[in-house]
């Protein structure tokens, strides 16, 4: 599937030198996260040691995987780089707008007939820029990803959170916002803060009913759902080295749950195994000539303390089965006795209506094998099924497999759902009820990784807990979600009572794996003739025109919105039914900052609009300025754009005129984002200034053709009544980063510097 070997020879080749070297500015041994990190540098030879947690690091990642949802904006941005193609590896999967219904076959046909449009414009736009091509239906991008591209020790960036499962293969796999990836395609760095590192040590072995869910499950529970934030997780011990690759792709996937910037696992012979039965022998043949490269020193594992920031250490041989829940992945209870008095105290319905399995976080074979075991002593042993089951298989490959296998079968059999490979119900997009807002109280269990409220069915009275796939069985089966399956019998058909024994399952298909239609597009050698069509009158999509550079004389802008306190990207571009819009840049602006507290009167989306004296939305008074050629400004509190680094939220008030964005603090990747978008985004100077603004408020800068790195810029308050206010305003543009302020984006930087 066009995987590239050479590519990956190429890291192996330099591996050695750039690390020793590392070792050796460093001063002393290594963890494996270190090593991926100092070969990946965009400027080669390490020739400082980084300050974890604190140094800006400019990296060279092997590989891009997105996602349909955050890939359209993305490749709308690419388009206007004026690249011929990639500049890295890249692929995209649709996965993300597929909804689960009736099951696959007629789930897959609504979604090709409904998101058409944008599957075209996807496949379209991979076929001209060389890039590789999922359809619908040929899985879950993370899956896909673990079974076709990743490879031991390779840097990846993904448009998705849970980009971090590929640390399964001893990736160092990273989440990003369409902004960073749309940087990489075009052939520039991209910039990580250089992270701090977690070591978690895992003794014993896994037995029984325990899962390598219940390691993350268990970490979760320790680390809290922003423990690992700015930090790798490397996981490593004897314990490690008896998980399966998969396993360790489902723990690393759940890294996103407590925050992680990634999760990692040295090379070792499961992945080894992984690689040679998806079709690798040659990733795995090369990558055996640097294994001592491709995990952590002898000495940092065996003084852990000594090497990472932080140690967890986890003994197999004593890990019970957990299930985590509800409305957060890491509230962290044992299954049967903990988990019930804790729903008992609670009032967490006992009964349990849906059990779920697959995600990209659980739908491997070994997986689907160990909850087939389960599924199918339900069979042996006459017992009923309480819940609905419903199925979600990872990837086309694995489903191929496991219904040539007869696992899916064995499902089917209880009467389960077989739904698309795809994400369905993980990302909401489960047509469960017709009413989700006013639909009652109840409790599902899933194998997938997020269980936020609303999150699986639009239902806030949706109590869901994360689970294992075996435990997700037995407890659909039972329908009690405080089913023990270690000690608690059920009553068969014929009133006997039974027991389950413990799942067994394969690691890998003993058959090997098959497929007939992976549903791959490779893209065509050559893309220059192939048209990107993009229909004027689509409500979903949107071609880019460039933006205009914003210039020096910035005079007379209005203020916009003074926000009040908090204000994230969720403020600014709002998620949920706008996600529909991600690809239209004019029609998801109507959400522009619609979220944020006017602090003139405490209400969002109410502003005045200095031209008519009247309250309304904030674009449409954005627009209003815009259309009479008039900038606006944005004033923000602390912190200011926190949250994803969704480009949407500095995208749309850069289309909708608003000039600069000044704040008592940013979030960095917004700050950054604002920056690419050829747009102002300063601090003040002093903070207090930040009262100093009036909703009546002009804004000119004074200085700006004076704009240069480390000097203060100045700005004029006109107040309504006749005073005004000067002030200075700080701000972290370097000189590239004024390149793109003066061109009026970093796209337009770069298509100008290909032009020439
Ligand atoms: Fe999809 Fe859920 Fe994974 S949305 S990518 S299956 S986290």
């Amino acid at each position: 599937m066009a995987f590239d070997i050479e590519m990956i020879k190429e890291v192996y080749a330099r591996m050695t030198e750039r690390v020793d070297t590392a070792r050796k500015v460093v001063g002393k041994p290594l963890t494996l996260s270190e090593k991926i990190l100092y070969n990946h540098l965009w400027d080669g030879h390490a020739t400082t040691a980084f300050k974890r947690g604190v140094d800006y690091v400019d990296f060279a990642p092997d590989r891009i995987a997105c996602q349909d949802a955050t890939a359209q904006m993305a490749l709308l941005q690419f388009m206007q780089a004026g690249k011929n193609k990639v500049a890295v590896p890249t692929t995209v999967h649709c996965d993300h707008l597929i909804q689960a219904k009736e099951g696959a076959a007629k789930d897959l046909q609504f979604a090709n007939k409904t998101s058409a449009e944008v599957f075209d414009f996807l496949s379209s736009v991979s076929n001209k820029y060389g890039i590789g091509f999922w359809k619908p239906g040929a899985g879950i991008i993370h899956q896909v990803v673990l079974e076709n591209y990743a490879f031991p020790g390779g840097m990846m960036i993904g448009t998705d959170s849970h980009t971090v499962n590929a640390g399964g293969l001893g990736m160092v796999a990273i989440g990003v916002g369409g902004a960073d990836a749309v940087d990489v395609m075009a052939g520039m760095a991209w910039e990580l803060k250089f992270p701090k590192l977690i070591g978690v040590k895992l003794t014993g072995k896994l037995s029984g009913w325990t899962a390598s869910k219940d390691i993350i499950l268990k970490v979760a529970g320790i680390l809290t759902v922003k423990g690992g934030t700015g930090a790798i997780v490397e996981y490593f011990g004897e314990g490690a080295k008896n998980l399966s690759a998969t396993g360790k792709g489902t723990i690393c996937n759940m890294g996103a749950e407590i925050g992680a910037t990634t999760s990692t696992f040295g090379y070792d012979d499961s992945m080894d195994r992984y690689l040679r039965a998806t079709d690798r022998a040659d990733v795995a043949d090369a990558a055996n000539k640097v294994a001592s490269y491709l995990t952590g020193d002898d000495e940092v594992y065996a003084n852990p303390e000594d090497y990472f920031d932080q140690v967890i250490e986890i003994n197999l041989d004593e890990l019970k089965p957990h299930i985590n829940g509800p409305f957060s992945p890491d509230l962290a209870s044992e299954a049967g006795a903990d988990v019930k008095a804790k729903a008992e105290a609670n009032g967490w319905p006992l009964d349990v209506e849906w059990g779920l399995i697959g995600s990209c976080t659980n739908s491997s074979y070994e997986d689907l094998s160990r909850a087939a075991s389960i599924a199918q002593q339900a069979l042996d042993k006459g017992i009923e099924v309480k819940a609905d089951f419903g199925i979600n298989p990872g990837s086309e490959q694995v489903r191929f497999t496991a219904e040539r296998d007869g696992l899916l079968g064995k499902f089917e059999k209880l009467g389960a759902t077989i739904f698309t490979n795809a994400c369905g119900p993980c990302i909401g997009q489960w047509a469960r009820y017709s009413d989700p807002k006013n639909a009652p109280k109840n409790s599902i269990v899933h194998s997938f990784n997020r269980n936020f409220a609303k999150r699986a069915d639009g239902n806030p009275n949706t109590h869901a807990f994360v689970t294992s796939p075996e435990l997700v069985a037995a407890i659909a089966i039972s329908g009690r979600l405080d089913f023990d399956p270690t000690k608690d019998t059920l009553i068969n058909k014929n009133g006997k009572k039974v027991m389950f024994d413990e799942p067994t399952g394969d690691e890998l298909p003993t058959k090997g794996f098959a497929v007939e239609d992976a549903g791959y597009q490779s893209p065509v050698k050559d893309g220059s003739g192939i048209d990107v069509v993009v229909s004027p009158e689509s409500e979903r999509l949107q071609l880019l025109a460039p933006f205009k550079p914003l210039g020096s004389n910035i005079k007379e802008a209005k203020l916009l919105i003074k926000a009040f306190g908090k204000c994230t990207t969720d403020h600014i571009s709002m998620a949920g039914p706008w996600l529909r819009f991600r690809g239209h840049l004019d029609n998801i602006s109507n959400n522009c900052l619609i979220g944020a507290v006017n602090a003139f009167n405490q209400k969002t989306d109410t502003v005045k609009n200095q031209l008519t004296g009247e309250y309304g939305p904030v674009p449409a008074t954005a627009r209003a300025y815009k259309a009479k050629g008039i900038s606006s400004v944005v004033i923000g509190d602390h912190n200011y754009g926190e949250g994803s680094s969704r480009e949407h939220a500095a995208m749309e008030p850069r289309h909708l005129g608003v000039a600069a964005v000044i704040v008592k603090s940013f979030a960095r990747i917004h700050e950054t984002n604002l920056k690419k978008q050829g747009m102002l985004g300063l601090t003040f100077a002093n903070e207090s200034d930040y009262d100093l603004i009036l909703e009546d408020d002009t804004f000119t800068f004074s200085d700006l053709s004076e704009f240069a790195p480390n000097k203060q810029l100045t700005l004029e308050i006109n107040h309504q009544d006749g005073s005004k206010d000067i002030i200075k305003l700080n701000h972290t543009y370097n000189t590239s980063q004024i390149a793109w302020y003066n061109e009026g984006s970093a796209l337009n930087l770069i298509k100008k510097e290909n032009a020439a």
